[in-house]
């Protein structure tokens, strides 16, 4: 897929780059420069990666792909399996059931021209893809069925343009088969509840609607569609049922009925054959409703000649632009890790999805983001990648949470198809909001965000499920969540009583920051909150493998209302032993274990520290728990423990950590994820890690190590200031040079081990000096992050 030729040129411009700092040197290699050549979508397509690899607009609520019957949770799968249809709205990365992929259209011929020979069921119709064929880049995915009719797409915001080929083929008698497509009124997790569609049978166009089911949520969503034709001219149209059709009636409803019989139908249109070119299929879709979705295709895809190359060449654009904040001098790495840099860069920015216009929920000036899915995941390092090259998007996403406060009444913890998404652990909103706050993202009400986040913090709504948090009356009276709460206000799963502690914790933590900034009083009640996780410490449990001592000694532990210690082993739910989610194996710990979420206290490291027997100890647990099988890297909770060493003293092993995990574990191929890229988080994980700095999300801090090319460049579109880190001394991709020996920042000795955030919007430049063994550089008290704890930084 890369361009082998322009990558040469590029690379060379960026040498001339580094020699001279001219403004124009920097204009021409950014014209020259194409990032989109280093984008696979492919990456994260097949074992449980979940990425959406089809066309999509940045945050494009139209998505459009080729939808089969393997892992289709995003549409397509690279996984040899069949494709089904083809439709224009999905999520990327999620876990949990296949979400959206509503109304697939599909291509066939029906042998003899009999409309009851073609295939409507969606286990009848699959069909094989060759794998050679599949074609993905920025706004495009085609590819070719084994029967040889080819499907191309391309994407604007609210529509989609599909081109089909078909093979001329003839019935017995010589006379040319008919192409037809059928529109299927389902979804890919089949949770229609309802649906109609009504046939023109002039002009071709299909619209109509469904009423289908959030993937990880409560509630249902409506989605409208509009379908029109050209290239060919229309033989005939109707609806199908089961495996009949009829070109008699044009408007179909279903429904469930009784039994909740899922019935599968739609509606069709015949072309007469043999077609020459491409017949193409515009499709709009919309939330509000059937009009709005043929309006959306009009006003984006003109008619009469929808121009697919124009509306591609569009989306391409608009990747580039939004690839363009970030640029790398790759000093000899090679391309294949350049595709996993700016890919990952890439699928941040899938989801969430821009639905501004389209919510039928409640009226707003204000802008409306959805396939928020989940903040559990992407609260960690996606939203901070987006406030660094996106502000402007990042700032429309949190005016979006908090309109979604006002009008639902609630912060969403995840969000999808408009409905509100289950909670995983604690009201994690609250530190988007706390990093856009010390960030210094513009255009966002603050008063309404704190707000919204004390809302969190004191109101247990009924639901705690899917909004804000449970067990508040025992966080206020005992400041902890209890082993098995006896808590009568409000539902949720009674479980996670030590992930909620601990989230609970720091998300008080981050009102505090925003209740100090903003000069409220009661932020000193939160900073004290924010302490409450050490009420589950318990100083003498130990951790047995198999009957075997770890050696390690003092552990989070679930304890009752009474005070009394629970207990939880702490490897359960980690990868040696069970997984552990909401529904399947709810414990005390979601989705980690006690071994992992030990790390989670991103605000007070000295106490953790000491806690754990001071910086030795604490890295000798680092590293039992990254080396044991006990870390998850296929999951969120673990990003952050890659770069605790920084806080011991150690900044030298977070980047040896890094480079164990990074491309070992995030390769650029079709199953190199670890686990779900969760609406991008994945893809920023590998993008921080290879940039060199690391955020601490809620923090105004950065963690240093070098940068895995030769050196990075972040253009701030919020001031067009250039920051740059660059590395000294760099091996060209050997990786033994990774310690930082000294560094500069802005010319003047850095001693520290991370920088704030002004980095990027002042536009500094960091020069690390790099050698093969660790060095004294960031080592001393003074050199530690910032961290709030008691203890200050006298631990080292
Ligand atoms: C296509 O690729 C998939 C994924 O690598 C593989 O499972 C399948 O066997 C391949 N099919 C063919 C015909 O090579
Ligand atoms: C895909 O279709 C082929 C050919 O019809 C069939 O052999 C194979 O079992 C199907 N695979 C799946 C996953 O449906
Ligand atoms: C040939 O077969 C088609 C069905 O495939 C039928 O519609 C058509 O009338 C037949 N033509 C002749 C000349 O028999
Ligand atoms: C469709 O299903 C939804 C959700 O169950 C229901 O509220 C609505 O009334 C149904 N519509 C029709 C027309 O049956
Ligand atoms: C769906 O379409 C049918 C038929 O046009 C219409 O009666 C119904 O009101 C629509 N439902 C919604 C929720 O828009
Ligand atoms: C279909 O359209 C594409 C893109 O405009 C074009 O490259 C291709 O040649 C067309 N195919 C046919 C069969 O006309
Ligand atoms: C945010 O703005 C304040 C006030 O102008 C400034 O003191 C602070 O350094 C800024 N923070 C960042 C991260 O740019
Ligand atoms: C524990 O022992 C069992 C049985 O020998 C073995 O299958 C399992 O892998 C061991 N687990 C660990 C974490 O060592
Ligand atoms: C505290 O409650 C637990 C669970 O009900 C119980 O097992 C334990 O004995 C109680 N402890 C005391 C000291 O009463
Ligand atoms: C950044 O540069 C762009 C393009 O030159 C310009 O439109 C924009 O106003 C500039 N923004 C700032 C904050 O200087
Ligand atoms: C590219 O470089 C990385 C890191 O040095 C290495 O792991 C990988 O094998 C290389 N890939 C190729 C195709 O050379």
């Amino acid at each position: 897929m890369l361009n082998t030729r322009s990558t040469t040129v590029a690379v060379f411009l960026l040498v001339v780059h580094t020699c001279t700092t001219s403004a124009n040197e920097h204009a021409k290699h950014e014209a020259d420069f194409d990032p989109l050549k280093y984008v696979n979508q492919l990456i994260g397509s097949t074992n449980d990666g979940n990425v959406f690899a089809g066309a999509t607009l940045p945050y494009g609520m139209a998505k459009a792909v080729a939808d089969v019957n393997g892992q289709n949770t995003g549409g397509f799968a690279f996984d040899g399996s069949n494709v089904t249809g083809f439709s224009s709205l999905h999520d990327s990365g999620t876990g949990g059931n296949p979400s959206l992929g509503n109304f697939p259209l599909f291509p066939q011929h029906c042998p003899e021209n009999e409309l009851n020979n073609c295939n409507y069921l969606i286990t009848a119709r699959a069909t094989p893809y060759l794998n050679e064929s599949i074609e993905a880049s920025p706004g495009y995915f085609a590819l070719t069925l084994e029967n040889g009719i080819h499907a191309e797409m391309t994407a604007a915001q609210h529509s989609a343009l599909y081109h089909f080929v078909f093979p001329a083929e003839e019935s017995r008698n010589g006379s040319a088969l008919n192409p037809l497509i059928m529109l299927d009124l389902t979804d890919l997790w089949a949770s229609r509840q309802n649906a109609s569609i009504s046939i023109d049978e002039t002009t071709g166009r299909m619209k109509g609607n469904g009423t289908f089911l959030p993937s990880f949520g409560a509630g249902y969503y409506v989605a409208h569609f509009c379908v029109d034709f050209a290239g060919a001219s229309i033989l005939d149209s109707g609806v199908w049922v089961n495996n009949r059709a009829d070109t008699e009636p044009k408007e179909l409803f279903v429904t469930r009925g009784f039994n909740l019989f899922y019935l599968q139908a739609g509606g069709f249109v015949r072309f007469k054959g043999p077609i020459e070119g491409n017949l193409t299929a515009r499709v709009g879709v919309s939330f509000i409703s059937a009009d709005q979705a043929c309006q959306n295709a009009e006003k984006e895809i003109p008619g009469p000649d929808y121009d697919f190359e124009g509306m591609k060449s569009k989306a391409e654009d608009a990747w580039r632009e939004k690839l363009s904040p970030i640029a790398i001098e790759a000093g000899g790495v090679n391309e294949t890790m350049q595709t996993n840099f700016y890919s990952g860069m890439y699928r941040t920015m899938i989801s969430p999805q821009d639905y501004t216009g389209e919510n039928p929920n409640w009226e707003t000036s204000e802008p409306y983001f959805d396939s928020f899915y989940c903040i559990w995941d992407a609260f960690r390092v996606q939203h901070p990648f987006l406030t660094i090259v996106d502000p402007v998007a990042q700032s429309k996403m949190v005016r979006s949470l908090l309109s979604t406060y006002q009008h639902e009444g609630w912060l969403p913890d995840c969000r999808m198809s408009l409905c509100k998404g289950w909670t995983q652990g604690g009201s994690n909103a609250d530190v988007v909001i706390a990093d856009a706050y010390i960030k210094n993202l513009t255009g966002i009400d603050w008063n309404l965000a704190y707000d919204a986040v004390v809302n969190d913090a004191e109101n247990e709504p009924l639901e705690w499920s899917y909004e804000g948090r449970g067990g508040l009356k025992s966080w206020k009276r005992y400041n902890y969540i209890p082993y098995l709460d006896f808590d009568y206000l409000g539902f949720g799963t009674n479980s996670r009583s030590i992930s909620r502690t601990l989230e609970y914790s720091y998300n008080d933590y981050c009102i505090s920051t925003l209740g100090k900034g903003l000069g409220k009083d009661e932020y000193a009640k939160y900073l004290s909150r924010a302490e409450n996780w050490q009420n589950l410490f318990k100083a003498d449990q130990k951790s047995l493998i198999n009957g075997t001592d770890t050696g390690f000694t003092g552990f989070f532990q679930p304890k009752y209302q009474n005070g009394t210690w629970g207990y939880q082993d702490p490897i359960a739910c980690s990868p040696l032993t069970d997984f552990c989610s909401l529904t399947s194996n709810p414990s005390e710990t979601f989705e980690s274990s006690v071994w992992e979420y030990l790390f989670y206290v991103p605000h007070d490291m000295p106490t953790l520290i000491t806690l754990l027997g001071g910086p030795a100890s604490f890295i000798a647990r680092l590293d039992y728990f990254h080396t044991s099988g006990l870390a998850d890297i296929g999951n969120e909770p673990v990003f952050l423990t890659i770069f605790q060493y920084h806080y011991a003293g150690r900044p030298g092993l977070s980047a040896q950590r890094a480079h164990s995990y990074v491309p070992a574990r995030f390769s650029p191929t079709p199953g190199g994820l670890p686990g779900n890229d969760d609406s991008g988080a994945m893809g920023a994980f590998t993008v921080f890690v290879m940039l060199g700095l690391f955020p601490n999300p809620g923090q105004d801090v950065y963690f240093i190590i070098p940068p895995f090319f030769e050196s990075v460049s972040v253009t701030s579109p919020q001031t067009n200031k250039t920051a740059t880190i660059r590395n000294v001394n760099f091996d060209r991709g050997s990786y033994e040079n990774i310690y930082v020996q000294s560094a500069t920042l802005n010319g003047e000795v850095w001693t520290k081990s991370w920088v704030t955030h002004g980095f990027f919007t002042e536009g500094w430049t960091l020069e690390l000096v790099l050698g093969p063994e660790e060095s004294d550089w960031g080592t001393r008290a003074e050199d530690l992050p910032p961290s709030v704890g008691k203890g200050g930084i006298g631990y080292l």
